[in-house]
């Protein structure tokens, strides 16, 4: 799974083009966004429209677009991606690569790209035996480049032997051992709340709350996207689930409660739902009546149960960090400070949600990271971004910890 990732596609100009096209839909099947870039031959043999329909992206191949350079300049479409993949490599854009060529927007931007580079070559025979390619190869190796296939087979001109490019699902393949073993958060397991819950009254009414789900998706997604085996427990959403995801629906606290307590041992938790504290203290069977001058009905409430609370005590299953939110109107931080302590989480993510902040149900969020020992003030930033920078500490957490256990 590539739940996340952003890949910049090269295509440069050779018949296995046409195989870039199932490679697209490869990738995204895996949870990979896909932008491409086309080299003027690559034209020649598969169309930009064909390629901005499977990738469900604008397609970009020339250097000197003033609209394509204000919208996404090459410096930035080179930076803009976890990975670099140009597939299919031909001997001509290897050579460029290894010169320093940049007469197009393609060499350009694996000029200037600081991200690493998978090239997937496909030429024939005598051309991938040649010196000069072999010397381009050799030279590439040296620098970096990493190299899926070439493989042994068939060529389209009618000769056999190594220089055919590797099947789309190969390459995929490839790309998913490059980020594995890239990954900080490999091989631990994350529990994430989020959305509000929905607390019965009688069966057509409820008690609930403004969250969207927003945050706590987003941090779901930024920890499956370095490796974290993630299981998200949300409440009724409008959100997408987010790719790589395991995802347990539920509605009230109660359902939140089991599920999340249901999914360990975990290493890390983050609870990021905003749970109703109270539920009404009985689900009526029928719904209740409105009589006419009759008074409105009472609402006996009782406390739900406090998952971040128990997770924080969950004895030998604790796992290893427990981040909880802390949604405040009035003195965030003294307030999420004491909230921490009494919950027994080992970091709290505070954040302001005062009605004018926009922070419920908004795409923005301002947040204080706070733990035993400090207070890190971040500043507003997209849902996604706090999600990123958080799941960035836990990795450096973990790796700490790592390091400390060596
Ligand atoms: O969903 P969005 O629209 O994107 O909005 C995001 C958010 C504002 C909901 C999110 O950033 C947030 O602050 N979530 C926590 C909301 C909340 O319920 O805060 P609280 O201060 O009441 O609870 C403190 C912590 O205890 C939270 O981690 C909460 O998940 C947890 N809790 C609370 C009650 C309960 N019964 N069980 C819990 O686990």
């Amino acid at each position: 799974m590539l739940p996340g990732k952003r890949i910049l596609l090269i295509i440069s100009g050779g018949i296995a083009a046409y195989k870039s096209l199932d490679l697209i839909r490869r990738l995204r099947e895996r949870g990979a966004t896909v932008r491409c870039v086309m080299t003027d031959s690559a034209t020649q043999f598969i169309t930009p429209l064909s390629v901005s329909a499977l990738s469900e992206n604008k397609v970009y191949g020339d250097l000197f677009s003033l609209t394509d350079e204000a919208e996404m300049g090459h410096i930035q479409l080179s930076r803009d991606a976890d990975l670099v993949l140009v597939a299919p490599a031909t001997t001509n854009i290897l050579a460029k690569m290894a010169q320093g060529i940049s007469d197009d927007l393609a060499t350009t931007v694996l000029l200037a790209t600081d991200k690493d580079v998978i090239a997937a070559p496909a030429m024939n025979v005598r051309m991938w035996e040649h010196a000069a390619t072999r010397d381009n190869v050799s030279t590439l190796k040296s620098r970096g480049v990493l190299f899926a296939g070439p493989t042994e087979g068939d060529m389209a001109c009618g000769e056999y032997g190594e220089g055919r490019m590797i099947e789309p699902l190969e390459i995929v393949t490839e790309i998913e051992h490059y980020f594995s073993a890239a990954a900080p958060l490999a091989g631990r397991r994350a529990i994430v709340t989020s959305g509000p819950t929905h607390e019965a009254i009688d069966p057509v009414r409820y008690v609930a709350n403004r969250s969207s789900g927003k945050q706590g998706h987003a941090i779901a997604a930024a920890l499956a996207g370095m490796g974290a085996e993630t299981i998200l427990v949300t409440g009724p959403t409008a959100e997408a689930n987010p790719a790589g995801v395991k995802i347990v629906r539920i509605e009230s606290a109660r359902e939140m409660h089991d599920a999340a307590t249901g999914a360990l041992p975990a290493d890390i938790a983050v609870c990021a739902a905003a749970v109703a504290d109270w539920r009404p203290a009985e689900i009526l069977e029928g719904k209740i009546k409105k009589t006419k001058g009759g008074a409105p009905p009472c609402l006996d409430m009782v406390e739900n149960p406090d998952i971040l609370r128990s997770l924080s005590a969950a004895g030998n299953q604790r796992p290893a960090l427990v981040v909880g939110f802390a949604a405040e109107t009035d003195n965030v931080l003294a307030n999420a400070t004491a909230k921490r302590e009494r919950k027994g989480c080992d970091w709290i993510v505070a954040n302001d949600v005062s009605p004018d902040t926009g922070t419920f149900g908004g795409d923005r969020n301002t947040v204080h990271l706070i733990t035993a020992d400090s207070t890190d003030d971040w500043p507003a930033m997209a849902k996604s971004d706090v999600a990123e920078r958080l799941a960035e500490h836990i990795a450096t957490h973990f790796a700490n910890l790592r390091e400390a256990a060596e």
